[in-house]
């Protein structure tokens, strides 16, 4: 991971719902449950010492069933909801520290917010509506009006400017939605079941479009949602939820691997084990790798005893070149292998996943190269390492 200091760091938060919150607060502090704090007071515990850090331009999932603490969670951020204990630091602030005034002003400033139900004025336009939080922050009306129009643009809704909300789809109107929050330029987008309300195809459309966007304009984004796929979807870590507390943080692969107890190991159980394990997560260290200005000679003794199906080929930088066979080295003698590569297409990055493996080692010759940003060889990912890794998750998610 990187040194950076997260955008957000939440810390401890803890919300009591009800008139007996000071009186169900030691009670909780002291260790009793959630069940017994509500007998004894009354008071409902809404989210019970969550902690999470969200960094700059990360998509982070905050996933639960229903009455988890999710929505709770998002609306403590920015103090819709006051929590009653913990704090929330966005950059060197302090938001549960702010006074009323600046706390209207931090959250004009670097909080959007986009919710399930599209909450658009229908008696203004598109256009208008996408500038209302310009207009409330006072700014001059040619300013404003381009800086919607840009969002509107961005959200593809362009042209649809002129329209009232009631002349849109749903999807076109959870558009404008996230158009009316992103003409603000927060820094931070909470976004609470945003796409929950929408039909299935509109929802993934809107899920890769919201990721696309994302890394487009780095935004930092906290992201609500009850639905794994929807999680799994947005490609990021997962805060995932239950009664108020964090049960587990990670990726949905780390959830796969090493799941914190039954509860997520339920959670994941199906789980699309090749759509969210990445080809850095499966792959080895390959035992049949030369450089490029090796005899084919050289190569065929280490193939041989590596028992790989093809030699990796990398430059003198160690970047990934190409694959040479067996059969092909038999015949070339002292020839370089340079001279002899092929498949330099047989290769993933790290962050693919074990779909796009399964594609180039179904159009290869049984083993692929991982390779970083530059092309450098991480690992190897062959036919039997895959089927190994499959066996490997049905056996722990079976049993
Ligand atoms: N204003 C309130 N007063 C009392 N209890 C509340 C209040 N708001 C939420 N709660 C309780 O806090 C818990 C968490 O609610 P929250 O709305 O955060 O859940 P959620 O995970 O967002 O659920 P959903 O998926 O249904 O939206 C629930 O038990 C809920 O009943
Ligand atoms: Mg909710």
């Amino acid at each position: 991971m990187n040194a950076k200091r997260p955008r957000v760091q939440v810390r401890g938060l803890t919300k009591i719902f009800g008139d007996e919150a000071g009186a169900a607060l030691p009670l909780l502090k002291a260790g009793q449950s959630r069940a017994e704090v509500q007998k004894a007071t009354g008071a409902v515990i809404g989210l019970q010492d969550v902690s999470f850090d969200v960094d700059e331009g990360e998509i982070l999932v905050v996933m639960g069933l229903s009455g988890s603490g999710k929505s709770t969670c998002l609306r403590c951020i920015n103090r819709l909801i006051e929590p009653t204990s913990g704090s929330v630091l966005v950059d060197d602030t302090d938001v549960t520290a702010l006074n009323e005034r600046e706390l209207m002003e931090f959250r004009r400033t670097r909080f959007g917010m986009v919710f399930q139900q599209f909450a658009l004025f229908p008696h203004r336009t598109i256009l208008r509506n996408v500038e209302y939080g310009l207009e409330v922050q006072g700014v001059a009306p040619d300013l404003r009006r381009d800086r919607a129009l840009t969002a509107i643009e961005t959200v593809g809704l362009k042209g649809w400017d002129q329209h009232y909300p009631s002349q849109l789809s749903g999807g076109m109107q959870q558009r404008a939605g996230l158009a009316r929050a992103l003409a603000l330029d927060p820094d931070v987008l909470l976004m609470d079941e945003a796409f929950s309300a929408l039909d299935p195809l509109i929802r993934r459309d809107m899920q890769q479009e919201l990721v696309a966007l994302q890394r487009r304009l780095k935004k930092t984004i906290v992201f609500v949602s009850h639905d794994l796929d929807e999680a799994i979807a947005l490609g990021g870590r997962i805060v995932l939820m239950k009664d108020g507390r964090v049960v587990q943080q990670g990726t949905a692969a780390d959830f796969l691997a090493n799941p914190a107890d039954d509860y997520v190991r339920r959670f994941v159980e199906h789980i699309d084990v090749l759509g969210v394990v990445t080809a850095g997560d499966a792959m080895r260290m390959p035992a049949a790798v030369k450089p490029w200005q090796s005899t084919a000679a050289e190569a065929l003794a280490i193939l041989i005893q590596s028992g790989e199906p093809v030699v990796t080929v990398v430059c003198h930088e160690g970047r990934f070149q190409g694959t040479v066979d067996a059969e092909t080295l038999k015949q070339a003698g002292d020839t370089e292998l340079r001279l002899l590569l092929s498949d330099r297409e047989a290769c993933v990055p790290g962050t693919a996943t074990l779909n796009d493996a399964v594609a180039k080692l179904a159009s290869g010759r049984g083993e692929i190269a991982v390779i970083g940003p530059d092309r450098e060889l991480k690992g190897v990912i062959a036919n039997a390492d895959l089927v190994a890794a499959l066996a490997r998750r049905r056996s722990e998610t079976t049993h």
